[in-house]
């Protein structure tokens, strides 16, 4: 649940109203842009105040106005300022931020909710839970007018943001690739949606989801769902496709409890290509994007696949299966074949927590990305820096290739130990390369940032959405360009 956000142009009654402040020069006391809001008339009022000789009233002002540093004002700056006040607030009904005299942009005004409401978000199965306080903010603007659209798209990009988070939330007693299938459908509700079940998937091909969800008494399930709001059909065809590891035990290849703790996680990547879908439809971005999620969970029993096994992907390439626990690639490498060899993408990307390796390199707040198109690592770099969801370039080697050479089949799906190259986020991504056909791709390893340790400024504790507001803002721009070109041409 989130609070619900509005604009306005005055001061509405709320419990608690903060004040911007900035910097001042420098060891100097910052600077308060406006007026405090003492609202003497109303406290006369509310006390049936006389005037009378000797009268006394409190102004009780301390704990109701809050100053509130906003440093630069730039989008980072009020997205962590925007996270602060809602969680210091949490306790209060209702919260108004007075930013009259900021000039607040759409991009700011997004930054400012996310970290209001993505700062405010939580999750809980416990029916006892009390529900938050604080159900409304509002942010007070010279020209509440203005900023309406933007408002609108905040809300747009933040709702989404939050139904990944739910996704990545809900524990994998009640997610099963079955479940994620429901709640794509509800998720996407008026748009095109198809799922294929574990018959249709084996008649088509899909040999990775197949071996992968065998395992488990639960069987695999492949959402596709996509949105066309191009304008003549001009603007490139982007496919996404996202790891839907529901649970992921490690397989046979079996995990430490410790390493499976938060494996719910491991469906992060198509729980953020199913949300972004839904964003850009509620955007109207004029752009083709299908969304694919690879619906499995990894589980060892009798009928799980076993290491040794080789297998045959959508298209035919066929992959030894030496870990079990490498099982995000499998599944993801029949999506991005669909994508190339049935869609005809003109993009692909791909969205997966999937190399332990990858927050080792890069840490928690930062995704690898990996892709054969410098343009499209320059696009998404730039989207990255607006959306404040970071990404890292990260090299797609050459020469490891051959530690994912097989003597049984055409590829193994671990690099091969022997050849003490390591590299393991690199070689999961070759893997995934040889899927591609060629095609501009990118693929991005969520594995360290789709999950917080702890509430950290807009992030709370648990499934973080990450890769919506990044691949949202992605598709903006792409959608500027296109329309750019359309002027151009006409
Ligand atoms: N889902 C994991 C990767 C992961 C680890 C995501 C930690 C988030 C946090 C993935 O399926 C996996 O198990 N990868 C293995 C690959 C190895 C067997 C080559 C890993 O990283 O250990
Ligand atoms: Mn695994
Ligand atoms: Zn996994």
């Amino acid at each position: 649940m989130l609070p619900a956000l509005a604009l306005a142009g005055a001061v509405p009654g709320a419990a608690v109203v903060a004040l911007p402040t900035r910097p001042g020069d420098g060891d100097g006391p910052p600077r308060v842009l406006g007026q405090p809001p003492v609202e003497v008339a109303a406290l006369l009022e509310r006390e049936k105040a006389k005037g009378e000789a000797g009268e006394i009233l409190t102004v009780p002002v301390e704990d109701r106005v809050l100053l509130l540093g906003t440093g630069d004002g730039g989008p980072a700056a009020l997205r962590k300022a925007g996270a602060a006040i809602a969680r210091r607030a949490k306790q209060q009904e209702s919260l108004a931020l007075d930013l009259r005299r900021l000039t607040l942009t759409d991009d700011s005004l997004l930054a400012l909710a996310e970290g209001l409401l993505l700062g405010s978000y939580g999750f809980t199965l416990k029916p006892s839970a009390e529900p938050r306080p604080l159900t409304r903010i509002t942010v007070v603007v010279a020209k509440p007018d203005a900023l309406k659209a933007g408002l609108d798209r905040a809300l747009a990009v933040i709702r989404a943001v939050a139904s990944a988070r739910d996704l990545v939330n809900t524990p994998p007693l009640q997610k099963n690739p079955v479940w994620l299938a429901a709640q794509a459908r509800t998720l996407l509700k008026g748009l095109d949606v198809t799922v294929r079940d574990d018959a249709q998937l084996r008649d088509e091909g899909w040999g990775g989801v197949v071996a992968v969800g065998m395992g488990s008494s639960r069987p695999p399930r492949v959402v596709e769902a996509s949105v066309d709001n191009r304008v003549g059909g001009v603007g490139p065809h982007v496919v996404l496709v996202g790891k839907g590891i529901t649970f992921d035990t490690g397989g046979i290849s079996i995990k430490p409890n410790d390493s499976m703790l938060t494996m719910k996680m491991d469906m992060g990547g198509a729980a953020a290509v199913l949300a972004t879908l839904r964003a850009v439809a509620d955007l109207k971005l004029p752009v083709k994007v299908t969304a694919i999620a690879c619906a499995a969970e990894n589980m060892p029993s009798g009928s799980a696949q076993r290491p040794g096994d080789v297998i045959t992907q959508y298209g035919g390439t066929t992959v030894e299966v030496l870990n079990t626990d490498a099982e995000g690639r499998l599944v993801l490498a029949d999506g991005i074949a669909y994508a190339d060899q049935v869609l005809d993408a003109d993009v692909i990307v791909d969205v997966a927590t999937l190399t332990g390796a990858m927050p080792v390199a890069l840490g928690k707040k930062i995704a690898g990305l990996f892709t054969n198109d410098d343009t499209l690592s320059g696009q998404l770099e730039k989207a990255a820096e607006a959306s404040g969801e970071r990404l890292w370039r990260m090299p797609l080697t050459p020469d490891y290739r051959r530690a994912l050479e097989s003597e049984t089949a055409d590829l193994r799906n671990i690099g091969d130990a022997r050849l003490k190259l390591n590299g393991g986020s690199i070689t999961a991504a070759l893997f995934l390369q040889e899927f591609a056909g060629g095609r501009r791709w990118a693929h991005l390893d969520i594995a360290g940032p789709a999950w917080s340790g702890g509430d950290d400024e807009e992030l709370t504790k648990g499934g973080t959405g990450y890769g919506v507001r990044l691949l949202t803002r992605w598709l903006e721009q792409l959608s500027a360009t296109s329309a750019r070109k359309r002027a151009r041409a006409s």
